[in-house]
């Protein structure tokens, strides 16, 4: 099992809208069996999927141990595609109830997903270096890191790369890559932005960037992917590239990761 957390410390660098087009782009022309976590309690990628967060359980009841991760799993309107919704009470989750005097409470989401039978699970992060966060990359053996070309944008990385060193010295964790998003193919910078990036993560720049396209916003709109709402639009096209390359440079890491045997 593929499990992926999607992060940046940054606010807008297009984690929750890449979480889900991946997440569909697997589930729709990859045929795999995709659970995508909403783990932001700004609940973007449950609206985006078209659920009202009011209205559905969360992770919170699920790490609090009150109840079954089945019971917050909801099917969407694409075959294949689940979502564990987010809510309000995800924020601050680590200090009540019993995760509040767990000191090993960031690994409960690595043990809870641990016999889940999915293909891929997704797991959208806030946009901060917070339990969530760190929670995510702790479940995930793959971290896909969420930029923009923006001088701020690239120079955060560094920071981000220090803290997935330290969390890949406790857990397995490799960088899948790092996804480009609102990217301009004729911008002044691009060369400047891509080297720097480079020196933090050598070699993992995605060579699929997407390009900016009203009809992401537009899509969230009618709670669904692109792939529904604008087919033919660039971004569909962008985001079916990515989710190719990254479900390729996922079989490569997996011989070299040696997954253990209940997969
Ligand atoms: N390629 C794109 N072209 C145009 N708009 C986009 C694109 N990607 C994302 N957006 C829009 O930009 C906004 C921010 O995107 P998104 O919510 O995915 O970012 P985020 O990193 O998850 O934000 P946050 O840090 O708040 O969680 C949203 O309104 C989204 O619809
Ligand atoms: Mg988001």
């Amino acid at each position: 099992m593929n499990k992926i957390a999607v992060s940046s410390f940054k606010g807008g660098t297009a984690k929750t809208s890449t979480s889900l087009h991946i997440g569909a782009a697997l589930a729709k022309f990859h045929k795999q069996k995709v659970l995508l976590i909403d783990f932001d309690a700004q609940a973007n990628l449950t609206t985006g999927l078209g659920f009202d967060p009011d209205a559905q359980d969360s992770m919170a009841p699920v790490l609090q141990g009150t109840k079954k991760i089945e019971e917050v799993i909801v099917a969407t309107e694409i075959p294949n595609l689940f979502l564990i919704p987010a809510d309000t009470w995800l924020e601050r989750v680590e200090v009540t109830g019993i995760l509040a005097g767990d000191r090993y409470s960031h690994e409960k989401l690595k043990e809870i997903l641990r016999p889940l039978p999915f293909d891929t699970i997704i797991i959208d992060t806030p946009p901060s270096l917070c339990w969530l966060t760190e929670s995510a990359l702790i479940a995930a053996q793959h971290s896909l890191v969420c930029a923009t070309p923006e001088f701020y944008s690239v120079k955060g990385l560094q920071r981000l790369s220090l803290f997935l060193e330290n969390i890949g010295q406790r857990h397995p964790l490799q960088v899948l890559g790092v996804a480009l998003s609102f990217w301009n193919p004729r911008g002044k910078s691009n060369d400047t932005f891509l080297e720097v990036i480079e020196s933090t993560f050598p070699q993992k720049v995605l060579n699929s960037k997407i390009r900016r396209d009203v009809s992401v916003s537009e899509s969230s709109v009618f709670g669904k992917p692109v792939f529904e709402t604008a087919p033919k639009s660039r971004a569909a096209q962008d985001y079916l590239e990515l989710a190719e390359e990254i479900l390729a440079r996922m079989n490569e890491c997996k011989a070299a990761l040696q997954e253990p045997a209940y997969v």
